[in-house]
């Protein structure tokens, strides 16, 4: 992160801190309507045209480590094989055997030196080519050539490995807009994969999403925890193309360290940002990071069906070396997992306000805007015209995104 923008982001502090209105010119929000959460058109619409065409984050490549390395992908439906090949490359490939559909791996992970269907034995290479078959006489004019495995967009932010549905995506480091450059500071190279768990909840996606977009609720459900310790009224929020976006929230003390963090190796050359306050990125559409110089974890949230949801929480630390893993991450998870629970636990009863006839929308201030704009963001990946126009956010924020 420049010189600059530190300045800027400082400047941008101090100024909501002291601010005792939102800027001249801030739009008023109309309520967000309560059946973008509830409405089963509206939710496959988002089903397909939105999680189905959008990056998503998949792995670590620590977690394929070697050629043949694979695992499983569920998320969006699909199943989806995250591979390794002899070159290095990691590539994905929808499940699905050309001959007739049979599974080419069932376990969720593990490492082979090419794909066998366990139906009738078709036989693949590593990066997705039909290269054997049994009684191949008696097809008629088969070309193998024709019958590779049919893939999926797989790109990477330094070791941190996406996939796309969508096969004319844009490509994920451009998509992915200031981002890449803002995590130069914490070294991603440097970056090693140390745990996953993962929390279901039963509400729609969206309800948990919202919450991790705002600090306005720190008061309420994280008094004893993250309000102790960070100051939402210094909030400072960049909007940017694409539904992304940052939050950086200033620490209360600039001397505060995170008691989960010691002894953790940091990464030296994270900007003030990053070590005196918390910044939490939003990679659009379902990857919350807020990062810090001693490691971070990807926050991922999954729809279950259109009223449950998972929380896919992906730790990563700064190389640490040989041997163990730093025995305070154990520590850093259990306090996270308290802020965690903390945030999950009026998921269910808002789930079911929003089927309620009580329910008249999501009603949103100027702190809150993250949420606006991710919603603003998903209409226009769904297609403004074909979200039911009772449905619809109407565009508010356009002034407002950084370029
Ligand atoms: S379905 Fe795979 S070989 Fe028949
Ligand atoms: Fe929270």
């Amino acid at each position: 992160m420049d010189e600059a923008t530190v300045r800027r982001i400082k400047s941008g502090m101090e100024y909501e801190a002291n601010r005792t209105a939102p800027p001249p010119g801030f739009p008023r929000f109309p309520a967000i309507p309560g059946g973008r959460y509830v409405d089963p058109q509206f939710l496959a619409l988002e089903r397909g045209l939105m999680w189905k065409r959008s990056w998503l984050y998949a792995c670590h490549l620590d977690e394929i480590p070697s050629a043949g390395s694979y695992m499983m992908f569920r998320k969006t439906g699909s199943p989806i094989l995250i591979v390794r090949g002899k070159d290095d490359n990691v590539r994905a490939f929808y499940n699905t055997c050309r001959h007739r559909g049979g599974p080419l791996v069932k376990d969720e992970g593990g490492r082979i030196e090419g794909f066998v269907c366990s139906y009738h034995g078709w036989t693949y290479t590593l990066d997705g080519k039909l290269i054997n078959l049994r009684d191949r006489r008696d097809f008629v004019d088969l070309d193998l050539k024709c019958y590779s495995l049919v893939d999926v967009r797989c790109e990477r932010l330094s070791n941190w490995v996406f996939i796309n549905e969508d096969p004319l995506a844009v490509a994920l480091l451009e998509s992915l807009g200031p981002i890449p450059g803002h995590f130069q500071q914490i070294k991603p190279e440097e970056q090693r994969f140390i745990h996953k768990a993962s929390y279901h909840v039963k509400c729609n996606v969206k309800v948990l999403l919202d919450a991790f977009l705002e600090v306005y609720h720190l008061k309420s459900i994280h008094s004893n925890t993250v309000d102790r310790f960070l100051d939402h009224r210094g909030t400072t929020i960049s909007l940017w193309p694409g539904g992304h976006s940052l939050m950086v929230t200033p620490n209360r003390r600039p001397d505060w360290v995170d008691p989960g963090t010691r002894g953790m190796r940091s990464i030296e050359t994270a900007s003030e940002i990053v070590t005196k306050n918390n910044p939490s990125f939003n990679f659009y559409p379902n990857l919350v990071t807020p990062i810090n110089d001693s490691g971070i974890p990807f926050i991922l949230f999954w729809p279950d069906g259109d009223r449950e949801m998972d929380i896919d929480v992906h730790w990563f630390a700064p190389d640490w070396g040989s041997g163990e893993k730093p025995a305070s991450w154990k520590q850093r998870i259990d306090n996270f997992e308290r802020i965690l629970f903390e945030d999950t636990q009026f998921a269910e009863s808002i789930q079911r306000s929003v089927e309620s006839p009580g329910f008249k929308g999501v009603m949103l201030n100027y702190q809150e805007r993250r949420i606006y704009h991710w919603h603003e963001e998903l209409d226009r990946r769904i297609g403004v015209e074909i979200v039911p126009p009772e449905l619809r956010v109407e565009p508010k924020l356009a002034g407002f995104i950084e370029r």
